[in-house]
């Protein structure tokens, strides 16, 4: 079996249904479950025998070690994480703690664990390491896209914090010899994305009647790509990734965010038009741009396809239209998410915008 971090949240859920059902394999799924972790998220597994969930802290030595020891999994994929930038601007110190004192004691664990296997189980043994293009920072227009060589320019404190610990990742390769992989992926979007990113917030606030915040001119360009193909991407680089290596992950789409927020409102406007047949588009507003909002970003996503032979299977038509109509068929899942510490947040984030 394999030991998943964070497999309660959006792409880590995605990851233990895909597995689950493309691997047949066990996890162990261990998450913190804070407002970002939600079980319903894995209702589907709620009788699988392949799926052991724990609730418990990456940053907890004591059981992640037990966890390992008990299990003996061959692998460990490290999705946990604090992952909202505004989030990150407003309370850094979460970020901190998770994602760079927690990886560093997951590392920890996977180290004494990883020294006292042997033969085949040793030369096996994967920690994958799961993280994002917004630690290489902001391109400008015309610049090429970020290939795992580019320099590491981390602008917010959840870039700072995941850069952090990718290079935690990198040196315990170097210096313990730890079998790691690292992947560094571009914006996500697909089923169980919480609403307080992009995509699931502007289908929400279109749905009820909400204006459609757009910071700044709207006019940063993120390249997104269908949760499913991360997870592919993922398994490909667990299966057969080079061990110390990096892989960049992405669909090579990149659009402006006002551009994504329009392509939504048209998407419902066919699948569930208003009440009184005006556009949805006409709810967007122009509201104050995040801090140090970096402008653009882009994968070059050739290593994975050339070494591996990853390609993402959905174009951006094909996975925005799924995404759209999954939470139109999805209600019950988003009104108990949208409970209160998500109108806390609401409230903080976008008071101060207007
Ligand atoms: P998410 O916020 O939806 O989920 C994070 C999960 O981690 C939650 O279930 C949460 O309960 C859990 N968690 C948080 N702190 C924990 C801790 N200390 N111990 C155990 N569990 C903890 O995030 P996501 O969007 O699913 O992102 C998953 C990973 O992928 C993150 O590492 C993120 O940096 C990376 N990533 C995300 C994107 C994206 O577009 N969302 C893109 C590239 C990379
Ligand atoms: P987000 O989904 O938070 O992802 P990230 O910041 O990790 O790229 O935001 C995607 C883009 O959308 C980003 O440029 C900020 C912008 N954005 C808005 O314009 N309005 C919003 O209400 C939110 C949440 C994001």
């Amino acid at each position: 079996m394999i030991l998943v971090t964070g497999g309660a949240g959006f792409i880590g859920a995605n990851f233990v249904l895909d597995w689950i059902d493309t691997n047949n394999e066990g996890v162990i799924n261990l998450d913190k479950l804070t407002y970002a972790g939600n079980l319903e998220n894995l209702a589907s597994l709620k009788d699988n025998k392949l799926h052991h969930f724990v609730q418990g802290d990456i940053g907890d030595s004591a059981l992640v070690e037990r966890l390992l020891s008990e299990h003996q999994p061959r692998a460990i994929v490290n999705f946990a994480a604090e992952s909202h930038v505004d989030r990150s601007i407003h309370s850094p110190e979460d970020f901190i703690q998770t994602n760079i004192v927690g990886t560093f004691r997951l590392l920890e664990a996977a180290r004494t664990y990883w020294s006292g296997l042997t033969g085949t189980k040793k030369t096996e043994f994967r920690f994958l390491h799961v993280s994002t293009d917004e630690v290489y920072g902001s391109l400008t227009k015309n610049e090429p896209a970020f290939t795992e060589l580019h320099r590491y320019e981390p602008n917010s404190p959840y870039s700072a914090s995941k850069a952090a610990s990718d290079h935690l990742v990198r040196s315990y390769h170097h210096t313990y010899g730890l079998p790691v992989l690292t992947t560094n992926c571009s914006n996500n979007y697909g089923p169980y994305h919480f609403p307080e990113k992009l995509i699931p917030l502007m289908i929400v606030n279109a749905l009820a009647g909400k204006l459609l915040p757009v910071y700044g001119d709207g006019q940063q360009i993120r390249d997104w790509l269908y949760v499913k193909d991360h997870c592919s991407a993922i398994r490909r680089v667990l299966e057969a990734g080079r061990l110390g290596e990096v892989y960049n992950i992405g669909g090579w789409n990149e659009k402006a965010n006002l551009d994504i927020v329009n392509t939504v409102c048209a998407l419902l406007d066919e699948l569930r038009p208003r009440p009184d047949k005006k556009h949805y588009k006409e709810q967007i507003t122009y509201v104050a741009d995040r801090p140090g909002h970096d402008r653009r970003y882009a994968i070059d996503a050739r290593k994975l396809e050339r070494e591996l032979g990853w390609k993402p299977a959905e174009t951006f038509d094909t996975g925005i239209r799924k995404t759209v109509q999954w939470y139109l068929d999805n209600q019950g899942w988003l009104n108990n998410v949208l409970s209160g510490s998500y109108k806390q947040w609401v409230e903080k984030n976008y008071a101060e915008r207007n």
